[in-house]
């Protein structure tokens, strides 16, 4: 598939993190309106509450698909290496779901665990969402993603914390591994989704590390708190002047074309095939 044409994919501008044992949150989720909202069992769930969450999330999912159907709703289990994994395989995913989220996933050996497991609990064909947030799993990203993953997301924190490297708020640290996973996703057809950020009350922060991820190549961005949503779609939604000028240079690139020319000056700049490319995208995501 061509990077222009992954626009057909269901969109995920933004991917909201609720507990799943959380049901008050649950019934708040569909307020802030999110593209996808996964129900955590991992990171979310305190071990206490790790198993009676799994039924939480059956409701919780069955709740919001029924209250707004246009809402992808993924559970994250617990990670392949996990005691709670199976478990979680087999009595966490209800029928309804757009999804199944893997943290720290690692290897291509890892998902075919996953494979396997949801094939045990009847969900054969559940689309994947992959996380890549260790040292291992950035250096082998490129092996697992791929098709049955359909989407990932970079997960900073737990990749820092792996590393034992610093989280700051230039972002450097992670700029590697987070280049690294954007581009093998390109390769393996898989959505990226980008990294959290903590400082939920900080607007310009997450607009900033948005931009930042979608000129990286980024398709959406996580969102731990309601109110990072419409920022995400404010970054991932091209805006009017994008459009306008997308649609001016393709004219103009078009008419080029057409009197056999390949290469023009557009506004003051060169325009050649990458940038109407790049314009065919804008459109494309703005539909
Ligand atoms: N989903 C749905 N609703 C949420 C929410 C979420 N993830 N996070 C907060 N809300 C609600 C709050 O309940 C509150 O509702 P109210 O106006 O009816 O009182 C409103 O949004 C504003 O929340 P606020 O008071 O600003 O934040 P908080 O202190 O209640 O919660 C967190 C902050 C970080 C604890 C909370 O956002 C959270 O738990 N996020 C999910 C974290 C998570 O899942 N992490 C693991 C995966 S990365
Ligand atoms: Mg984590």
């Amino acid at each position: 598939m061509r990077a222009d044409d992954r626009a057909a994919v269901a969109r995920m501008r933004s991917l909201l993190a609720v507990p799943a044992n959380r049901l008050d949150l649950v019934a708040k989720a569909p307020r802030s309106s999110p593209d996808a909202v996964f129900l955590d069992l991992e990171d979310g769930v305190p071990p206490a509450a790790k198993e009676s969450a799994r039924a939480d999330a059956v409701e919780a999912a069955r709740l919001l698909t029924a209250d707004r159907p246009a809402i992808q709703v993924l559970v994250r289990v617990n990670g392949v290496g996990t005691p709670w994994f199976a478990g979680d395989v087999a009595e966490g995913l209800g029928p309804d779901l757009a999804g199944v989220v893997v943290p720290k996933v690692e290897s291509a050996a890892d998902v075919e665990v996953v494979v396997a497991a949801l094939g045990a609990a009847g969900l054969a064909n559940l689309p994947i969402l992959a996380g890549v947030e260790s040292a291992a799993g950035v250096a082998r990203a490129e092996e697992f993603l791929r098709a049955p993953v359909r989407w990932c997301y970079f997960g900073a924190e737990d990749f820092v914390a792996d590393l034992g490297g610093v989280r700051t708020e230039s972002n450097l640290e992670v700029l590697y591994a987070r280049s690294r996973v954007v581009l093998a996703a390109r390769l393996g057809d898989v959505h990226p989704v980008d990294q959290i950020l903590a400082d939920f009350r900080d607007d310009d922060r997450y607009r900033r590390d948005a931009r930042e991820a979608r000129a990286l190549g980024y398709r959406g961005k996580l969102c731990i708190h309601p109110a990072q949503v419409a920022l995400a779609h404010e970054v991932f939604t091209p805006s009017a002047d994008e459009v306008d000028r997308a649609r001016r240079l393709l004219a103009a690139h078009e008419e080029a074309s057409a009197r056999g020319e390949a290469v023009i000056a557009f506004e003051g700049e060169m325009v050649d095939e990458p940038m109407a490319r790049r314009a065919r995208a804008v459109l494309d995501a703005a539909d």
